[in-house]
């Protein structure tokens, strides 16, 4: 989603904020813009599209007009208004002496905007944020001071914000402040930084200071002050910063996607060790901070998540119920905060999150809280808002994922949601211990089975090139493998832009098959397993309606000779561990059909990596 860089300090700001933003670039956007400020001026550049076009913009600047050693810079994923050149941040007021570049979303911008034009504010964007540019000037005007003119505006605005704020008559400081949206401040020596993520600045430092919700900061180069809700000034928290820039290279990978899919064994692996040893010694959960006697109380589960992550929590239902015998609920964050949801002490809610940022599931999550509920987070960014909400963390430890499209956290969901069901069962006793302890020694397998998957992958690249011309397309499964379906065919939309739908194989004859013809491929997924022979009748009655069909199976059988078009074997494996393999090869199939069709693979038209906004 958009992304926040600010400067301060002896560099060329320019240099810095665009490579910083260069660095969050792969979150998502659809314009770009900068303000640099030096000597009682601001100069403010912007451009729609990608940041090249801003950074063509500024080569044929003057020299003088971009030296600035302070500036702001803003990557815009459009919200309010299209992604114009004028919607693009940093937005101003009407004597253009303040800028302001913003992530979130003003929600009550519509009721300040007429009393700001009624006091003679010109508004020339669609945005939200304008209305921010315009209150914080007039409060300047009354307080001639940006940090209180900050501190009072704040309080006048709803709904979600980070914020870096300057003004030409102070060229010493920038003013950030943050409220349900992420904003780091990156410590320097005679510098300092601001960014909505830690990609922008780790280049630079590993010291940085997380803004909490309703802090507001006034950062110089050589000093940062943050001041609470109530304008106290307050501590400094400075903190080490968890990330090494060698994550962001493609390390000889085309994209990011195919790098971070080749990782899935590693990932494994990293979730594994220290949990789980071997199959005869219980599963260690150290951040799990509930005991035999509180587990033993817990009699539902909830899970919230969205989009990929929720596919991880479809497939945590299945082997929650299976292994614990708890009731268990999946829902999408973003339905389970409108309604009056069923949750006391006794339900252990478990959202999951690669950002860690995502709106909808934060807002869920402090709903659940409120409930008294057991809050565990499985996610990706022990440094996130989510991880500082919960009361039991699981940190999946996938190492930055930089593609879009999440694939490798998938993965590192999955396994944490098995360990975590596998130490859950361990400690209520809820199965006998010779099932767990088959599926603990077939978890310990997965990196190598993985990997023979990831050492030949023609025949998946092969069936890309076939079927990249169809414009849509069906997946089916049952049972553990429907969530993978539903999750192939989101990979297969996501970076294709093909229409692609992830059923049940048992509902496609209750409407969806009235679409099936020879334009309609069908991805079915057949596991050796209860569902098998169902799963295959499904294949036949599309087959009996002219859709080509493309299987996916770890099971060798005479009968796919003259039903599949196109096959794909995967390693032997069990149902409830199946999941982990068959979504490589519907990750592989839609990497490499977005490939063929020259599609912007790691950063897809309209979609943003975390999703600060609901
Ligand atoms: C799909 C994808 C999205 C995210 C969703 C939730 O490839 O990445 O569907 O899964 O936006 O994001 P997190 O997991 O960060 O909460």
């Amino acid at each position: 989603m958009c992304g926040i860089v600010g400067y301060i300090g002896k560099k060329r700001a320019v240099d810095v904020i665009l490579k910083g933003l260069s660095y969050l670039e792969y979150r998502g956007y659809d314009s770009a813009g900068i303000a640099l400020i030096s000597n009682n001026n601001t100069n403010i550049f912007k451009a729609p599209g990608k940041l090249s076009n801003l950074k063509e913009i500024l080569c044929l600047e003057k020299e003088e007009n971009i030296n600035a050693t302070m500036g702001i810079g803003h990557t815009r994923w459009a919200t309010h208004g299209l992604p114009t050149e004028a919607n693009a941040h940093p937005h101003s007021c009407n004597c253009k002496s303040l800028t302001i570049v913003h992530n979130g979303i003003i929600e009550n911008y519509k009721d300040l905007k007429p009393e700001l034009e009624k006091k003679g504010c010109k508004f020339i964007s669609q945005t939200d944020t304008e209305v921010a540019a315009h209150l914080i000037a007039h409060e300047f005007e009354d307080k001639k001071d940006l940090l209180k003119a900050v501190q009072s505006a704040v309080k006048k605005l709803k709904g979600a914000y980070a914020f870096c704020v300057t003004h030409k008559s102070m060229p010493d400081r920038i003013i950030a402040a943050r409220k349900n949206a992420p904003l780091i401040i990156g410590v320097g020596e005679g510098e300092n930084f601001i960014a909505s993520d830690i990609p922008a600045i780790i280049e630079y430092t590993k010291k940085a200071i997380y803004l909490s919700d309703n802090q507001v900061a006034e950062i110089k180069t050589d000093s940062i002050k943050i001041y609470d809700e109530n304008d106290t000034l307050i501590a400094n928290k400075v903190e080490n910063l968890p990330f090494e820039p060698i994550a962001l290279s493609k390390m000889g990978y085309k994209h990011f996607m195919l790098k971070e899919i080749h990782e899935q064994p590693d990932v494994v692996r990293n979730v594994l060790v220290d949990k789980l040893h071997d199959e005869d010694t219980k599963v260690i959960l150290d951040d799990v901070k509930l005991n035999k006697e509180q587990l033993s109380k817990i009699n539902r589960i909830q899970i919230i998540a969205c989009g990929t992550s929720l596919h991880a929590g479809l497939v945590g239902k299945y082997i929650l119920e299976e292994l614990t015998g708890i009731p268990t609920d999946v829902e999408a964050s973003s339905e389970y905060i409108y309604r009056n949801t069923i949750a006391d002490e006794n339900t252990l809610v478990i959202g999951i999150s690669q950002s860690g940022e995502t709106a909808d599931t934060i807002t869920a999550i402090k709903q659940a809280k409120e409930k008294n509920s057991h809050i565990l987070i499985i996610t990706n960014r022990k440094d996130s808002a989510m991880a500082r909400l919960a009361d039991s963390l699981l940190p999946i430890n996938a190492g930055i994922e930089v593609s879009v499209a999440a694939t490798k956290s998938y993965m590192a969901q999955l396994l944490s949601l098995y360990i975590l069901t596998i130490f859950i069962a361990e400690n209520i006793n809820s199965k006998e211990n010779g099932h767990i302890k088959d599926i603990k020694k077939e978890l310990l397998t997965l990196p190598s089975k993985l990997e023979s998957i990831l050492n030949d992958t023609k025949n998946i690249e092969n069936i890309a090139k076939k079927y990249s011309s169809f414009k849509n397309f069906i997946f089916i499964a049952r049972g553990i493998n429907y969530p993978s379906a539903l999750e192939g065919a989101l990979k297969l939309k996501e970076i294709s832009y093909i229409n692609a739908t992830g059923y049940p194989a048992g509902e496609l004859k209750h409407g969806p098959i009235a679409m099936l013809d020879e334009t309609m491929p069908v991805l079915a997924i057949l596991n050796e397993g209860i569902v098998y022979d169902k799963v295959l009748s499904n294949c036949e009655e599309a087959k009996a309606r002219q859709a080509k069909l493309i299987g996916v199976t770890n099971f060798i059988d005479e009968k796919h000779k003259n039903l599949f078009d196109d096959m794909v074997s995967i390693p032997e494996i069990s149902d409830i561990v199946s999941p982990a393999l068959n979504i490589v090869v519907l990750q592989l199939l839609a990497y490499h059909i977005s490939e063929y069709l020259g599609k912007d693979v790691d950063q897809p038209r309209n979609l943003a990596k975390s999703v600060t906004v609901e």
